[in-house]
This record gives structure tokens, sequence and C-alpha cells, in this order.
């Protein structure tokens, strides 16, 4: 469980399937995302895989779901996948439910997301992608103190084309001097 200034980041549950395939069927999800729009039991087998991650020990993958500590409302995710444990890699990535985006929720998780991946597991490095026209996920990966790494050329086939994405990453010493009083990042709030 991971809390921040609004959100509850934990992890997903059975019961969280229609929550996500409220948001994850409407465009305003998948339009960047290489999938087709996903149907209830594509979201119940993508529920039963994150909840096999959740016991494997060394755990390597955080499926979590992010949710209003004021209501429990799903408004979104966050995922945090060690790529390599032996270099300290981390890959993460987020959405937002298109009802609650532009309120600062999927930065609030980046900032969880990096608070966890290097001062809980001990990464080094937590990079990024997304496709080249997702501006709004390249934004939140420029508010949270990600670096633009380059562009990896039509490396997705989706839904008929040829997608390239744009890798960010940020390091942890970069994270550390970022995240200090003063310093570029946002603080994604008071833990109450
Ligand atoms: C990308 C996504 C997670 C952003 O969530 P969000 O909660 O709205 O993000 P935030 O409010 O924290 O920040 C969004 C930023 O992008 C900016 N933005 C939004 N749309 C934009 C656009 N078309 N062009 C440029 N900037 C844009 C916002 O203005 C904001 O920046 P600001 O704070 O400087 O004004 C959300 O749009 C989403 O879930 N999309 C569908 C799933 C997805 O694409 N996930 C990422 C896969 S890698």
């Amino acid at each position: 469980m991971i809390e921040t200034r609004r959100l509850l980041l934990r992890d997903v549950l059975r019961a969280d399937a229609e929550g996500f395939h409220a948001y994850r069927r409407r465009e305003a999800y998948w339009r960047h995302v290489p999938m087709e729009p996903p149907t209830r039991k594509q979201i119940d087998e993508f529920l039963e895989q994150c909840l096999r991650e959740q016991e494997e020990s060394p755990r390597s993958s955080y499926c979590l779901a992010a949710t209003l500590k004021d209501t429990n409302e799903i408004v979104g995710e966050a995922l945090l996948r060690i790529r390599s444990a032996r270099h300290c890699q981390g890959e993460m990535g987020w959405a937002v439910a298109e009802l609650h985006q532009g309120k600062g929720f999927a930065t609030e998780i980046g900032l969880a997301l990096l608070r966890f991946g290097f001062g809980e597991i001990g990464l080094h490095r937590i990079f990024a992608r997304t496709r080249c026209e997702n501006f709004a996920s390249r934004r939140v990966m420029a508010k949270i103190g990600m670096r633009e790494e380059g562009i990896l050329r039509e490396n997705v086939r989706a839904r008929g084309e040829w997608w390239s994405s744009v890798q960010c990453s940020i390091l942890v010493h970069e994270y550390g001097a970022a995240s200090a009083p003063g310093g570029a990042v946002p603080a994604d709030g008071p833990i109450s």
C-alpha cells in the first residue's frame, strides 16, 4: 500500500474488474495504448495475471489500483516492473480514468512510484515509455523529473499501424536531488 496526498495505491483485487473496465473500455484510455478496446473477459484475465504476480517471490511486478482516499473509487492504475534485479532497473506506467484526467493524479502516481521504486525497492534507474503522440503522458514524465533518452522508431504494431515510442528515465541520485526541498520535482503532498 502506497499512500499519497489524495490516493491509495494498493494491490488489485478480483473485485476491481468493473472499476477497471469502466474506464479502460473508453477511447480516452486505449487511444495511445497498443490494444483493442478491452472486453470484460480481458479485464478479468488481466486481473488474474496481476494476482499471480502478487504471489511471486521475489516479486518483480506491482500492478496497483489507484483509489481515492475519501471514497475508495478507482481513479486509475500504477505499474512498476523490475526489469533487471541485477542491474536495479525498473519500468513504470500509469493511467487515469477520463473523468479524473487533468487533476494531477498521474503526476501523483508517478511520484509515488518513484518514491517506492527508489526508496523501498532500491532501484538505480526507472524508465517509462509511451507512444510519441501521447503528449499528456510525456508531460507527466517531464513533471516528475524524467529525462528523455530517445525515440524507439516504429517499435510497436498496434491496430494495423506502426507506432514509435519515446523513452524517458530518472536515476536515483537525480531523484534525490530533485525531490529535496527546493528541488525541481513537486512534492506529492504530505501523507496524512
Ligand atoms: C496520460 C495520463 C495518465 C495523464 O493523466 P492525468 O492525471 O491527466 O495527468 P496530470 O493531470 O498529472 O498531468 C497531465 C499533464 O499533461 C498535460 N496535457 C494533457 N493533454 C495534453 C496534450 N494533448 N498536449 C500536451 N500536454 C497535455 C496537462 O496540461 C498536464 O500538464 P500541466 O500540469 O503542466 O498542465 C492520462 O491521460 C491517461 O490515463 N491516458 C490514457 C492511458 C495512457 O495513455 N497511459 C499512459 C500510457 S504510457
